[in-house]
Formats: structure tokens, C-alpha cells, sequence
């Protein structure tokens, strides 16, 4: 056997080759500690993929690999986590970053291009990362479906969009879109040609002109495009009538004259070229819509267009393009288009082309549509005579449409929708405007150099000797058995997807490392008679491929083990995992919550483990784990492959999995079951049970399996499966993970479904004896993800320009794209640790707390700083007295802690060096001894039964024993809702520059509240506030989290900046930030409500417990908020409610998204179900006839006006069908024992303002002498669009383009005294502060304007600036009518008004299981005249998936000792792609504006997260449903967030009763729990 020192094969290599988009890149001794990402970042500053985790659960450091495959002669293309992907390990391979596949200044992909459009970026932390996913899945399917979307995406989490927008922007690359446009389906041009062009194009001007996916759906089967892209309005607004798919029978109009559409055929027979002059020249002839015939022609040849164009017969392109083009010419520009999708933009040449055939109306028309809104696209797609475009469109589009033409890039609007008679735009769905053309056979290829020479770098064997790490890549077997054999722990890294995030966050540190990816033996398959045998190495998706292959082309009753395989892969991890991960890996790793490993041993697979001294073959059985993470190999031992077997005829197998999300998730608990049954009798002769999650490792079920063998399969074995079961699996109440009721359910719950599945078979193999099973029975047995199905269809309708309000040509109230959009889709935007480095840069990493409520005893920092490359340590000794501290409201907090320590996460110290991971290696070797001082306060109750509160504050209002008197009816109850971790994408980053002179100090900051961070640094560095800059650019998400919280890192990181006078940057890692800057508040509720019979409100009691946490922070505004909220939307004549702030001893709770009002109307509408419940009504009628209506008077003494609650309500229930649909639910629940049903539909009324001190806004508005104009303002950009809004209301006052304007960043030497970016309310006060500045410069501008009437702003601007007038002028605003609450008098207006809205969700949850799925929601937002309703939706759709997290999956688990258990995504689950409403409808209500707020609109950003309420009362609905089936109580207590867990238990059942039974009976049922409930 050949020895390491001598390799058979191939030379030893320590160079690094491997290229970055296209460029060679070639490193000696690589740092194998170093991952691809910090690789990209660090060395080669492409800083397009982000870190969002570290950990693989986020997706935003996405990045495609591609490997040329030598012996196939292909390459293959796959997405994979940058941050997990050890950079040693991509040698010979391509690396593929957002950066790789376009840019603003180059053009974008159509990937980017459509993203941005479709309004799919928010923030854009996320986005690179699901750029770069859509577009692996694209480089491998050009023609994907919807689900292939769908599943991959599922690695990558967006916590701003609500995913819609970004499912609908990628479905243009689908299928089914194009079938689902095009009639000619498949045949249509766009499909073969694969990209959607045509499509794109429609949509383009469809969206330009505001029409809506109805209207261009039907257009463009019908070949009514014509109308959607040119003219439309005018079309739609003189009524032109469907009258059925392919005729309008009506006349309509456009400024050509009228036309005439009858039949087609004679259009085709006639020949054409003179009606379609005539109509395109705007002649009255009658002509012919060309559906049909033509249509079934085929759309190959462009050259045909333009026979066709020049009076040709020839049979021509696309039907729907077609027919348009014979209406407005605009189809031509669309044939061009459609046609010429090989040539991509060639397409404008062809428009050019028709023109230069005479089609005056293409330009007029067709361009027309295109100037209106699309000038940037025209301009990066390449038409070069977009200027003389623009002329033509001026004059036609102003005539035609009362619009005039815009050339701002950033007025792509990406929300088509129909405008309807009265001028309002309808949006329905997808949105297409003048997309980027997707062309597969014009992607980057691999490249050439690296395939010729990627065979050599495949077969040498590499060796990287780091630091602490040495690396190596054999290439031979045996080799690799001598490496493992010398270095017998070192690790085999395949995917490093279980040891990457080990080394990342447990701190583990293995000194070899081995990749084993070119060994053969380990990567190849083998499929044999009896079973296939797969290599260790052997990826999840090559093995997803290789199952499904044997599905497909072996019997099915041989197939069994692999399509249970194949089903538990679905669900597992996303895709990126799956495309590293190896099978080897995940029996390696043993983990408890493997998913593959019970498939693997009930399928009874055989491991083949070898060594140098030679082979051996386990069965993998209940024998081969030992223990936690631990199983039968030896230290020296390698695992060559897994056998899997074929399955037998009277074999069944079934696989379970319950996660706290659909996808993208461990298992709480899972399991596979086999049994091998007889038909012939029913009995069972061998029934093989494995379960995860249910021990330190995967448990088999041995008496269970034993004692059923032999039974015949019916209910009696099931009974004495299920008591066998729970004494098989006990589970001790500490065991980590909790749950511990639920997860033995749910082992019952899974044999019960089993079950059902097993006599489901059997009644078709063996009728007569077996019972088959029922449709509701049917319905259970399927796994619990077969509901999984996901997002299918969404609608947004709205209104823009309306007149009387604004002129419909100026930028206020278009849909326009956000202002970053691009940028943020081709990985350009920048971000605080995008900043490039400065030279003498140092890191810092934070030292905090491991205890609660403890004496700090020593301090050692001495190991971390004998450390290489550490420079210092700071702590409280560095910052004297009053200088370490700080806080919001209240110093009450340490910026390092002295000599106590409060909470887990609290921080300690800072240790600075030369780079990040030495300063977190450093961190990690300072040492604290803690003695405890006393028990910590973790819980509310904990918090009571110590009166340990800040308050409490009361409100009343009437007189409360009278209304208990005049009650019919009282109930009391007590609710709990859980907090949240606001879960931005991008971790809190902070980078401090001293400036060298007078205490001056730069700061880059991720933060909300830059005036926040400049006062404090200012104090803790004892310089006045003059000396210190904040500068923010944008953030990539904050929802309340970046106000307060960061300056736990920045304030530290300017301490360390002063002292050493060198940059200092930090960036925390998503565990760290987690458990460091906490999130929303948990609050507990205990109510009392008086009622009538008829379901009337006489009197309310609430106490409400929030838990602060170990500061005051803004922990009693939010209380307040709270309280103000209380009544949402319903009048109380009666009440009293009283708000504790607990003081407890967890990191400090903060503002998040809704600030309280988010729980207050949790328990407001919990209030109304309750009474409902107890009184049997339908609690929409409760809540109906307590609701506000204009007039009444809130329990603060609001009166109020405009209210529109009722309105949204009505609308909302009449949308939705919620009559219809509540009656359908009824039937679905009585037709379903296991399987239920919820609808809701809840009102909420959000008040709208800061305090009255921060009511107050600056902005600073710059015109240089050229015309471009630059402003700054206060407020921070972080997503919401605000910079886009704020140069909207800019462009409308200077009435000028929105391209001429920039905003570039925050700046507290700009605009000094910032509020903070929070409570929803910066349009209103920011816009109004630019409003102001840029009256002032229209006032100092109107001299010129009026001498020069016929000028230009430019030549007004010039004619100013060379006068000598100033052209800068600031602007400020201040809201008057808003007055602090003040509680002793009982009176104020905290309020400036209220944003109103409703929502109806339907749900499904399964009984057994307690997983839910929304299967719909509807919701009517009242916005006022909305100033960007696409950015609007966009806030209501984000807002409301975040608050459906809240109330469903977002659970936030503490250790007894307050230690944060559920930290970053791998165990705190947000939504993802497959968590949002399979149907998502979203309407802004219409005529209702709001004279309170900038150009009538209302703020946004918070109240539509309130009406997630909706989904947890309609899952409170399916579980009432259940409930009802055994007699149980309808009134019952829900806390949210209703996880799988709390709906399970809530759902009862008799397998609820065996196990609490069980465990009442079970001494391992005491103890104390793994987790608490803050
Ligand atoms: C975000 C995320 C999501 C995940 N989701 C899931 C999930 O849904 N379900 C699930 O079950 N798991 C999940 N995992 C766990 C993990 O992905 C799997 O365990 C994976 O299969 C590990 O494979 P790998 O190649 O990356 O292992 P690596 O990290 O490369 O190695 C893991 C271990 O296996 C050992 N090893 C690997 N190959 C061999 C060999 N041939 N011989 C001997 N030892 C070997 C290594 O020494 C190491 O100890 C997830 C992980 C992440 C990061
Ligand atoms: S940063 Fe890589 S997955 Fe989150
Ligand atoms: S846009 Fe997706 S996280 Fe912000």
C-alpha cells in the first residue's frame, strides 16, 4: 500500500488555483481556516455575497460553482453557502458571484433585472443570494417550474418582502407563465427560445401604462396586448369590452381613429400591410385582430414580421403579438421582441425596422409606452434611439394618455394593472414591465483555460498548511486511508456543512482537515440487481438525482426505500446544503435529528467502512449509534459507501417529518417505519420503527417491533402499538430541545398516520379484509408536507394619479422601483462592512457575559492579548465613571460592564486585532469568574412574584363597576405572546475612524438613530458632539432592532478607535447579535370583559406584563403603546388598563416593528374570539358590532375622524368571499376528524406618531449649478424606501425629473438632531421637512422662472446660481397636534391619526401534527393617496409575513439560567418562501386620503404587521373546530406564537391523553425543563 510521504498518482500541490468570475485566480498556502466568503470579501473585495449567518440557514452568501466533468464532457453548475464552502476546497472549480453576472454599468441579468422590477428587493441583504440561487437553477433549467423555484430558494430567508414579490418576479422565467400568457402554450416562441421575451415585453408596457396581469393575461392569449401596452389607458377608458376571449366587439378608440375588430381570418386571407398602415398610421379603416391563424404559425422567423409589416403574406409571429401589432403597432415593437429572442435586444432594430416601414404608429405609440416610464430600461437594454423615442412619445403619450414622459431611471414602476374608467390602476399579480430579456445561450461560459486544465488540477494532490490548519486533498484511496490512519481524528470535510459550523460556533478546532471529493471510490454509484451502492462522498442532490432516476426506470415495488429517501430530501436543508452535503457526512455526524439516518436503517442499508487494514461491512441497525454524535466506526476508519436495497413486493415504508417551518429546517421529531405484510392474511411478519429526535441518538422502537410482529393490521395492533410505543420512547423532561409532551405525541401521531397509510395499501392489495379508508382518512394519512404546496397566486390592486389630489405626471404616487433596487440585485450597493478597508484597519470582537445576575469576581485578558495579531483589550477600567454609561431614556446601562452583570450576552470587554477571526479567537480566550448573586429573573411571572417592574400606568376611561354591572355575561382570562428577534439580515456592523485632530471621530453605522450613536460616543469619549460624524447609508433591515441595540458594539468600537487613533470595525456574527441586542418584548395579558348576550363590550380590565429585560431602554413607550392600542378597533366605554414593565434579568428588550401595538391588538382580538366562543357567535359579528366608526371617541380621548375601519372591513370580507368560503370551511371541518380549518378576519387601527419631542424632522436640499440636485434628510434608509419616496415628494415640489436627484446617504453633519427611522412615520415628517426646503428654492428660484418662462430648470438654475443666489436651503417640520399622554391628568393626544386595514386568512392545520399552512389571506390597507403604492404593497406584504412569524414560528427558548437557546436560523425559524399564503391578495383602499400627512397619505411600515392576528385567531378557528368534535370547552387558552407544538396540544385527542397519562406515571417526568417561556 502506497504511503502518504509517496503518492501513487499525480503531484502535491500547495497552490490554490481556481477562477472568480471568469479570472484566474492562483494562492500559495491558503489559510484552509478561511472560507470562500471571507476569501471573495477580504481578498478579492467582491463584497456581492453577504454574511447574514455563517451557519448556512440564510442564504445571502450564495455563490455558483461550476466543475467541468472530463469524463462526460459536461459542466455542472451548483449553488453553494460561500460562508460553509472552506476556500481550499474550490481548486479547479469556478466560482460564480452576483458581481460575475452583471451590473449597472455592463447591464444586468435578467435575473437581477427582473428581481429589482418586480419589487422583490427591499433592504437587499438578501438579494445577491437569491439572485445567484434563481440563476444556478436557471444555468441547469432554462425553462423552470414554479415548484423548481420554489425549492430553490428554500436556503435563502428575506425578512423584508414577504417573498411574494420575488416569487412573482421569477415566475417570468417559468413555463407556466409563458403557457399561462401565450395560448400557443409550449409552441410559443418565448418558450422554445426560453427566455420569456416576448412576455417581457408585453409586460413591460403593460406595466408602463398600469395595466393589469387580467388585462394583460387576457391580452396576450387573446391578442389583446395591443391595448395593455400602447394606449391603454385611453383604450380601457373608452370602454373596450371583453366580450370573450378573443374578440373585443366593442369599438374602442386611441388617437389613430377608431378601430374595428371582427373576425380574423379575412385579416390573415386579405393581406394586410395596407389595413396595418392604416390603422398604425392612425387611419379609421376597420381592421382584424389576427388570433388564431396566425397564431398556430409559429413565431420563428422576425423576418416574417416584417413581411407581414411591409403588406407581406407570409404567415407571421406570435397570435397574441400579432394582434396587437395590427391594433397599435405596439405589437410590433412586441414581435420584434418575441421573435427576436435569439438576438435579444436586437429586438429594438426591428422596431426601428417597422418604423422604417412606415408604421408611424409604432413610434408614436410604441415608443410612447416606453418613454412614459421606461427610459432607464430602454436605455440598459440597449435602444440606442431612445431620445428620438422619447420625442414622439411626448407628443403622443400626452395626447393619448394625459400622461407626460418621464426619463428618470428609477421610474420603472414594476406593478402593472389596468387603468380603469375612472383613471384608478387595478394591479393584479405578475408584473412584467420592459424586463430584461432572458437568454440562456448568452450566459458566461466556463472558462476555457481552467478547462483545459482542470484535469490536472483534479488529480494533484493538495496540501495547505495554515496557521492552526493543515489541509489535505488526496486523490487516491489509499492515500487517504494513510492520512486517516496518521492523523486518525483528523476531520473528512466533504460538504463542512455539519464541521463548518461546528468550528464557526461551538469553537471546535480540528488541526486536519481532509477532503476526500476526488477519492473515486467515494464518489461514485453503483446500481446493482439487489440495491444501488452510493460513495460516502456522493452529494445529497447527486443522490436526489440517482433516486429519482431508479424510480423512473425500476419497478415500483423495488423502489420503496428510495422514494422514501427521496421524500424525506425534499425536506431537507435547502438547496444549497443539499448540493455539498454529503450522505457520508450525515451518518457521520450521527446527529439525533439526522433525517436520513432512521430512513437508512429501516430501509436496512449496509456501510462499508475501510481501512489500512482492509474493509468491513455494518449493518446500519439500532447497534450502530452509540451515543450522541457518536456511532460503531473506528478513529481510522474511513466510510467508503452505503448499500442501498431494493425494497420487497409486501414491503411498505413511510417517512415523517416535524419541523417548527416547512422547510429549510431540523426535525422536532421524525421517523420511518417499514412493515413487510402479507395481503393475503394482513399480518405483519417484520415492522421496522426508527425515530429522530427522541434521544441523544436515532432510537429503533424494539419492543414496539417486536411484540406487533405476527398481528394482524387493524385497531387493536394499532392500540398496542401506541401504548408500546411511549414505553419504547420515554424522554426525560430536561431533554435537550423540550417539548417533550409534544414530541412523544408526535411519535403516536406518526404511527397513528402509519397506520392509516398501511390499511390504505392493503385495502388495494388485499380487498375485503381491510377497511378502505375514508376521504378525511385519506387526507391524514398523507404526510403531514404534503400540504406544503406553497405560494400559488397573489393580487395587489391600488390607485395612483389621481386627480384633483396631484398631477398624474408628476412622481408622487407612481409605483416606482426602489431607488437602491439595482444596485442591490447586481451585489453594488454598499453596505457598513462592504466599506472598503482602510490600511491600518483593526478588528474587535465583543466579551460578554456567560451569566445572569452575577459579580463579575476577575477579569483575564492575558492569554488573548499574548495572542499574534491581538493589539488590545479594553473594559470598564478604560472608560471612567459617568463615561460607561448609557442608555435611551435612562443611563442605566454599562457599555462594559463594571462589576456586575446583569444578563447572558451583557458586554464585558472588547478585544481588538489585526483581523476579525483572531479578535474572536481572542475573545473567546478572555476569562471572567462570575459569583452568582442570587437567582436570575427570567420570566414575567418571575418578574410579579418579585414586583421587580418599572410602573405602573394607568388608563381609565368611564366607570368600570358599572359596566360589570350592566354585563350580561364576564369572563376573565390570561394570554401570553412571546417576543421576536427582528432577524435584519445583515448583523449589526460599526466602523469608528478617528480623524486625528480634536477628538474628532467618523463613525459607519448600522443604525436606525444616528443622532443616538452620535451623542453617546460623544459622552462615553468625553468630547462634545460637534466632533463626531455619523454616517449611515443604508442598512440591510433594522424593524426597531438597530435603534437602541447597536450601540452595545459601536459605542465599544469608538472607545478602542480613540485610544489606539486607528479605524476600528466590528461586525457581530448572527448568534452573537442575537443573543446581545434582543428583540421584542414578550408580554403577558390578563383580562376581564363584561358583555351582553348580543355580544356588546360593557366593561374591560387588562393587565399587561411586558418583560424589559435588564434595561430600561424603550421599554415604556412600548408599554404605552400598548396601552393606547388596547382597544384596536373597538369601542369600550369602560376601561381600565394598567401596564407593568418587568425588570428581569435577560438582555434588554427593545423597539421592534410595532412598538406594543402588534400585542395589544393580539389580546384585543383574542378578547373579541373569546366572548364570541362563549357566546356561539360567529366572531366576526362580535367584532362588527363593537367596531369604531367615525366620531367615537378611543379610551385615550381620541376623537375619531375619517375612519375608515368599517370600509377596510367590508371590503375585505366582500374580496375575500368570506361568506361563501366560512360556509366551505364548515364543510371541510365536518367532513375531517384530523384535518381542520380556520377563517378570521380582524380589524386593526394603528396610531401613528413618535413622542411629541421627536415629532420633529430636518432636511437639507443641495441644487448644484448644473441642475442635479442632492438631499439629505434625517431619516435612514433601510429597506422601506424611503430615499425613493422622499425623491418623489422632492421631484413633485421642484417639479422636476426624479433622476436629477440623489440622496446618498445620513449624515449628522449634514442634517443634525435625527429622529429616529422608526414608528412608521419618517415619509410623513421627512417628506414634508423636503417639502419645506424645496419650497424655499422655488421661492428663490421663481424670479428666474418668471422672466425665462420658456426656459429649462437647468437655465433657471444657472440664471440663480450666476445671480448669486443660494441654492441650498434646509427644511424642517414639526407635527403640532401630537402631545405626550400624561397619566395622571388622563389626557393627551399621542396620536397624530391611524392607519387602518383588515384581513381574512384561511387555514389548514393538521390535528395530529399541529402544522399549519395559510392557505389564504385578503387585506384592504388604508394608506391614504399612497406616495409609492408598489413600495406600499411591498411594506404590507413584508410586514404582515413578519407578523405571521410572530404568531406562528418565531419562538424565542431561554435556559433556566437566561442563556438564549434559540439562536441564529438553524434554531430561531422566520418565514420562508414556502411559510407565506399560498394566496396572497393585497388592496389599498380607494378615495380615502388622508389631509393629515404628506400629499394625503398614511404611514405604513407598522400597522399592517397587526393584522397577522388574523392568522393566529384563524388557526385558534381550526383548533376550536377540533376541540368542538370532542366536546371541549370553546373557550380556551392559545399563547402565541402558535407553534406546531402549542396547536397539537391545543388540538387534544385521545393520543394526547395516552402520553399525559404516561407521563403522570413516569418518574423521568420530573425535573427541571430544558427551556423556559420569557
Ligand atoms: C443550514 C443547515 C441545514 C441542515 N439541515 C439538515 C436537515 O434538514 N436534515 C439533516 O439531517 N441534516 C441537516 N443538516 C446537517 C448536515 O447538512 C448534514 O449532516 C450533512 O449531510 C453533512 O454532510 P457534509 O458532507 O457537509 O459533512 P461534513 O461537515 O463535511 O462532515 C461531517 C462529519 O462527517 C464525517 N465524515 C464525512 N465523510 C466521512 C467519511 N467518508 N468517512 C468518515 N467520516 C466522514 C466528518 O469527519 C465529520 O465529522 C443541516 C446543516 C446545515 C448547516
Ligand atoms: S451567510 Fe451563508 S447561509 Fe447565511
Ligand atoms: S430585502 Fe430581503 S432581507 Fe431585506
Amino acid at each position: 500500500m502506497p504511503t502518504f510521504d509517496s503518492p501513487e498518482d499525480g503531484t502535491t500541490s500547495n497552490t490554490l488555483v481556481f477562477f472568480v468570475n471568469g479570472r484566474r485566480i492562483t494562492e500559495q498556502n491558503v489559510d484552509p481556516e478561511w472560507t470562500l466568503l471571507t476569501y471573495l470579501r477580504k481578498n478579492l473585495r467582491l463584497t456581492g455575497a453577504k454574511l447574514g449567518c455563517g451557519e448556512g440557514g440564510c442564504g445571502a452568501c450564495t455563490v455558483m460553482l461550476s466543475r467541468y466533468d472530463h469524463e462526460r464532457l459536461t459542466t455542472r453548475h451548483y449553488s453553494a453557502n460561500a460562508c460553509l464552502t472552506p476556500v481550499a476546497a474550490v481548486h479547479g472549480l469556478a466560482v460564480t458571484t452576483v458581481e460575475g453576472i452583471g451590473s449597472i454599468k455592463d447591464g444586468l441579468h435578467a435575473v437581477q433585472d427582473r428581481l429589482a422590477r418586480a419589487h422583490g428587493s427591499q433592504c437587499g441583504f438578501c438579494t445577491p443570494g437569491i439572485v445567484m440561487s434563481m440563476y444556478v437553477l436557471l444555468r441547469n433549467k432554462s425553462l423552470p417550474s414554479m415548484d423548481d423555484i420554489i425549492e430553490h430558494l428554500t436556503g435563502n430567508l428575506c425578512r423584508c418582502t414577504g417573498y411574494r414579490a420575488i416569487l412573482d418576479g421569477f415566475s417570468s422565467f417559468t413555463g407556466e407563465f409563458s403557457t399561462k400568457v401565450c395560448s400557443a402554450g409550449v409552441k410559443c416562441c418565448r418558450v422554445k427560445e426560453g427566455g420569456g421575451k416576448t412576455v417581457q415585453n408585453v409586460k413591460a408596457e403593460d406595466g408602463q401604462n398600469g395595466h393589469s396581469r387580467n388585462g394583460t393575461e387576457e391580452c396576450v392569449q387573446n391578442g389583446k396586448g395591443a391595448f395593455v401596452q400602447n394606449g391603454c389607458s385611453k383604450f380601457m377608458q373608452n370602454s373596450s369590452e371583453y366580450v370573450d376571449k378573443n374578440i373585443y366587439k366593442t369599438k374602442v378608440s386611441n388617437s389613430n381613429g377608431d378601430i374595428c375588430i371582427k373576425g380574423h381570418r379575412d385579416y390573415e386571407q386579405s393581406g394586410h400591410s395596407d389595413k396595418m398602415r392604416s390603422v398604425l398610421n392612425g387611419d379609421k379603416d376597420e381592421i382584424c385582430d389576427v388570433n388564431g391563424t396566425v397564431s398556430q404559425n409559429g413565431y420563428d422567423d422576425c423576418d416574417k414580421m416584417r413581411n407581414v409589416l411591409n403588406g407581406d403574406n407570409d404567415k407571421i409571429c406570435v397570435q397574441p403579438v400579432t394582434g396587437i401589432a395590427s391594433q397599435n403597432g405596439h405589437g410590433i415593437f412586441q414581435n420584434g421582441h418575441g421573435c427576436d429572442g435569439q438576438n435579444g435586444y436586437n429586438a429594438d432594430q426591428n422596431g426601428q425596422g417597422m418604423t422604417l416601414n412606415g408604421h408611424g404608429g409604432i413610434d408614436q405609440n410604441g415608443h410612447g409606452t416606453y418613454g412614459q416610464n421606461g427610459f432607464g430600461h430602454i436605455k440598459q437594454n440597449g435602444y440606442k434611439d431612445a431620445q428620438n423615442a422619447k420625442g414622439d412619445i411626448q407628443k403622443t403619450a400626452v395626447k393619448t394618455n394625459g400622461n407626460t414622459s418621464t426619463t428618470n431611471q428609477i421610474i420603472e414602476n414594476g406593478i402593472k394593472g389596468s387603468v380603469k374608467e375612472n383613471g384608478t390602476m387595478e394591479s393584479k399579480g405578475l408584473h412584467a414591465p420592459s424586463w430584461a430579456p432572458y437568454d440562456p445561450t448568452q450566459e458566461i461560459i466556463f472558462p476555457p483555460e481552467l478547462k483545459v486544465i482542470s484535469k490536472r488540477l483534479d488529480s494533484e494532490m493538495l496540501e495547505f498548511k495554515g496557521k492552526r490548519v493543515v489541509y489535505y486533498r488526496p486523490v487516491s484511496f489509499p492515500h487517504l486511508l494513510d492520512l486517516k490512519d496518521r492523523f486518525p481524528h483528523a476531520k473528512i470535510i466533504v460538504g463542512n456543512t455539519e464541521v463548518g459550523v461546528e468550528v464557526a460556533f461551538k469553537k471546535q478546532h480540528y488541526p486536519v482537515l481532509i477532503n476526500p471529493t476526488r477519492i473515486p471510490e467515494l464518489n461514485t454509484t453503483e446500481v446493482l440487481k439487489s440495491g444501488v451502492r452510493v460513495g460516502a462522498a456522493v452529494t445529497l442532490t447527486e443522490l436526489q438525482q440517482l433516486l429519482t432516476r431508479l424510480v423512473q426506470s425500476h419497478q415500483s415495488h423495488l423502489t420503496k426505500n428510495y422514494t422514501a429517501l427521496l421524500e424525506m430530501l425534499k425536506w431537507f436543508a435547502g438547496q444549497q446544503i443539499r448540493n455539498t452535503a454529503s450522505i457520508g457526512g450525515n451518518i457521520m455526524t450521527s446527529s439525533p435529528v439526522s433525517d436520513l439516518n432512521p430512513v437508512l436503517v429501516v430501509a436496512g442499508v449496509t456501510l462499508t467502512f475501510t481501512s489500512l487494514g482492509g474493509k468491513r461491512e455494518v449493518v446500519m441497525d439500532e447497534h450502530f449509534f452509540t451515543g450522541y454524535r457518536t456511532n460503531a466506526a473506528q478513529s481510522n476508519e474511513v466510510l467508503e459507501s452505503v448499500f442501498i436495497p431494493h425494497s420487497k413486493q409486501d414491503e411498505f415504508i413511510r417517512t415523517y417529518k416535524q419541523s417548527r417551518r416547512k422547510d429549510d429546517d431540523i426535525a422536532i421529531v421524525n421517523a420511518a417505519m417499514k412493515v413487510d405484510i402479507r395481503p393475503e392474511s394482513c399480518v405483519l411478519s417484520n415492522l421496522k420503527l426508527a425515530f429522530g429526535g427522541m434521544a441523544a441518538k436515532t432510537l429503533t422502537a424494539p419492543r414496539t417491533m417486536k411484540e406487533l410482529a405476527g398481528s394482524k393490521w387493524d385497531e387493536t395492533l394499532l392500540e398496542k402499538g401506541l401504548d408500546l410505543l411511549l414505553e419504547d420512547l420515554p424522554l426525560q423532561i430536561s431533554a435537550p430541545g423540550g417539548m417533550v409532551e409534544y414530541r412523544r405525541t408526535l411519535t403516536l401521531s406518526f404511527f397513528f398516520k402509519f397506520y392509516l397509510s398501511v390499511r390504505d395499501w392493503l385495502s388495494t392489495r388485499a380487498p375485503g379484509l381491510v377497511t378502505p379508508l375514508s376521504t378525511a382518512e385519506l387526507a391524514i394519512a398523507a404526510a403531514s408536507s404534503d400540504n406544503h404546496s406553497g405560494y400559488k397566486s397573489s393580487s395587489q390592486h391600488f390607485s395612483r394619479g389621481r386627480s384633483g389630489i396631484r398631477d398624474a405626471n408628476y412622481p408622487v404616487g407612481q409605483p416606482f422601483v426602489h431607488a437602491s433596487a439595482f444596485k442591490q440585485t447586481s451585489g453594488e450597493a454598499v453596505y457598513v462592512d462592504d466599506v472598503p478597508h482602510r490600511e491600518d484597519e483593526l478588528h474587535a470582537a465583543l466579551v460578554v457575559s456567560s451569566r445572569a445576575n452575577a459579580r463579575i469576581l476577575c477579569i483575564d485578558e492575558q492569554e488573548a492579548l499574548r495572542m499574534e495579531g491581538v493589539h488590545a483589550f479594553f473594559s470598564a477600567k478604560d472608560l471612567p465613571g459617568e463615561r460607561n454609561k448609557m442608555g435611551t431614556l435612562v443611563h442605566d446601562e454599562e457599555v462594559f460592564a463594571r462589576k456586575e452583570v446583569l444578563c447572558v450576552g451583557q458586554v464585558i470587554g472588547l478585544v481588538v486585532a489585526k483581523d476579525q477571526s483572531t479578535a474572536r479567537l481572542a475573545a473567546s480566550k478572555v476569562t471572567v469568574l462570575y459569583e452568582d448573586i442570587g437567582t436570575p429573573i427570567i420570566t414575567i411571572e418571575d418578574a410579579i412574584s418579585n414586583k421587580s417592574w418599572w410602573g405602573p400606568w394607568t388608563i381609565r376611561k368611564g366607570n368600570l363597576d358599572e359596566g360589570f354591572n350592566r354585563a350580561t355575561h364576564i369572563l376573565q382570562g390570561e394570554m401570553r405572546m412571546g417576543g421576536q428577534e427582528h432577524f435584519y439580515l445583515e448583523p449589526n456592523a460599526h466602523i469608528a475612524v478617528p480623524r486625528g485632530e480634536d477628538g474628532e471621530m467618523e463613525i459607519f453605522t448600522s443604525s436606525q438613530v444616528p443622532t443616538g450613536t452620535q451623542m453617546q460616543v460623544a459622552e462615553s469619549l468625553g468630547v462634545p458632539a460637534n466632533r463626531i460624524v455619523v454616517r449611515v447609508k443604508r442598512l440591510g433591515g433594522a424593524f426597531g432592532g438597530k435603534e437602541s441595540r447597536p450601540l452595545c458594539a459601536s459605542v465599544p468600537v469608538a472607545v478602542a478607535a480613540s485610544k489606539l487613533q486607528r479605524p476600528v470595525r466590528i461586525t457581530l456574527d448572527r448568534q452573537e447579535d442575537m443573543l446581545v441586542t434582543a428583540g421584542r418584548h414578550p408580554f403577558l395579558c390578563r383580562w376581564k370583559v363584561g358583555f351582553t348576550s348580543e355580544g356588546r363590550f360593557t366593561a374591560l380590565e387588562v393587565d399587561l406584563y411586558s418583560n424589559a429585560g435588564c434595561s430600561y431602554d424603550v421599554s415604556a413607550p412600548v408599554m404605552h403603546k400598548a396601552m393606547f392600542c388596547i382597544d384596536n378597533a373597538y369601542v369600550h366605554e369602560n376601561i381600565r388598563v394598567t401596564g407593568f414593565v418587568c425588570k428581569t434579568h435577560l438582555p434588554s428588550n427593545t423597539a421592534m416593528r410595532g412598538f406594543g401595538a402588534p400585542q395589544a391588538a393580539m389580546f384585543a382580538e383574542e378578547i373579541a374570539s373569546q366572548v364570541a366562543a362563549f357566546l356561539h357567535m360567529e366572531p366576526a359579528l362580535v367584532r362588527e358590532r363593537n367596531m369604531y366608526k367615525t366620531g367615537d371617541v378611543t379610551h385615550i380621548n381620541h376623537i375619531l375622524e375619517r375612519c375608515t375601519i368599517q370600509r377596510c372591513w367590508r371590503q375585505v370580507i366582500q374580496q375575500s368571499k368570506y361568506n361563501m368560503r366560512a360556509a366551505s370551511v364548515r364543510k371541510f371541518n365536518n367532513e375531517n376528524a384530523h384535518r381542520k380549518r380556520g377563517l378570521s378576519v380582524t380589524p386593526t387601527k394603528c396610531g401613528v406618531a413618535f413622542d411629541r419631542i421627536l415629532n420633529q424632522a430636518g432636511a437639507l436640499v443641495q441644487i448644484y449649478m448644473e441642475g442635479s440636485v442632492l438631499i439629505t434628510h434625517g431619516g435612514v434608509e433601510m429597506g422601506q424606501g424611503l430615499h425613493t419616496k422622499m425623491i418623489q415628494v422632492a421631484a413633485n415640489v421642484l417639479n422636476i425629473s426624479p433622476e436629477s436627484i440623489h440622496i446618498s446617504e445620513t449624515a449628522t453633519d449634514k442634517v443634525p438632531n435625527t429622529s429616529p427611522t422608526a414608528a412608521s412615520i419618517s415619509s410623513d415628517i421627512y417628506g414634508m421637512a423636503i417639502v419645506n426646503a424645496c419650497n424655499e428654492l422655488n421661492r428663490r428660484l421663481k424670479p428666474y422662472v418668471t422672466s425665462n418662462p420658456e426656459g429649462q430648470w437647468k437655465n433657471w438654475v444657472w440664471a440663480a446660481y450666476a445671480d448669486r443666489v443660494s441654492l441650498s436651503a434646509t427644511g424642517f417640520y414639526r407635527i403640532e397636534e401630537v402631545t405626550d399622554f400624561d397619566f395622571e391628568k388622563q389626557s393627551g393626544q399621542p396620536f397624530h391619526y391611524y392607519t387602518n386595514g383588515a384581513a381574512v386568512t384561511e387555514v389548514e392545520v393538521d390535528c395530529l401534527t399541529g402544522d399549519h399552512t395559510i392557505l389564504r389571506t385578503d387585506i384592504v390597507m388604508d394608506l391614504g393617496n399612497s406616495l409609492n403604492p408598489a413600495l406600499d404593497v411591498g411594506q404590507i406584504e413584508g410586514a404582515f409575513v413578519q407578523g405571521a412569524g410572530l404568531v406562528t414560528l418565531e419562538e424565542l427558548r431561554y435556559s433556566p439560567g437566561g442563556a438564549l437557546l434559540t439562536r441564529g436560523p438553524g434554531a430561531y425559524k422566520i418565514p420562508g418562501f414556502q411559510d407565506i399564503p399560498h394566496e396572497f391578495h393585497v388592496s389599498l383602499l380607494e378615495d380615502a386620503p388622508n389631509p393629515l400627512a404628506i400629499y394625503s397619505s398614511k404611514a405604513v411600515g407598522e400597522p399592517p404587521l397587526l393584522l397577522a392576528t388574523s392568522v393566529f385567531q384563524a388557526i385558534k378557528s381550526a383548533i376550536g373546530a377540533a376541540r368542538a368534535d370532542q366536546n371541549l370547552s370553546p373557550v380556551f387558552r392559545l399563547d402565541s406564537p402558535a407553534t406546531a407544538e402549542r396547536i397539537r396540544m391545543a388540538c387534544r385527542g385521545p393520543l394526547i391523553e395516552k402520553v399525559n397519562k404516561k407521563m403522570e406515571s413516569d418518574v423521568a417526568s420530573t425535573g427541571e425543563p430544558w427551556s423556559v417561556t420569557a
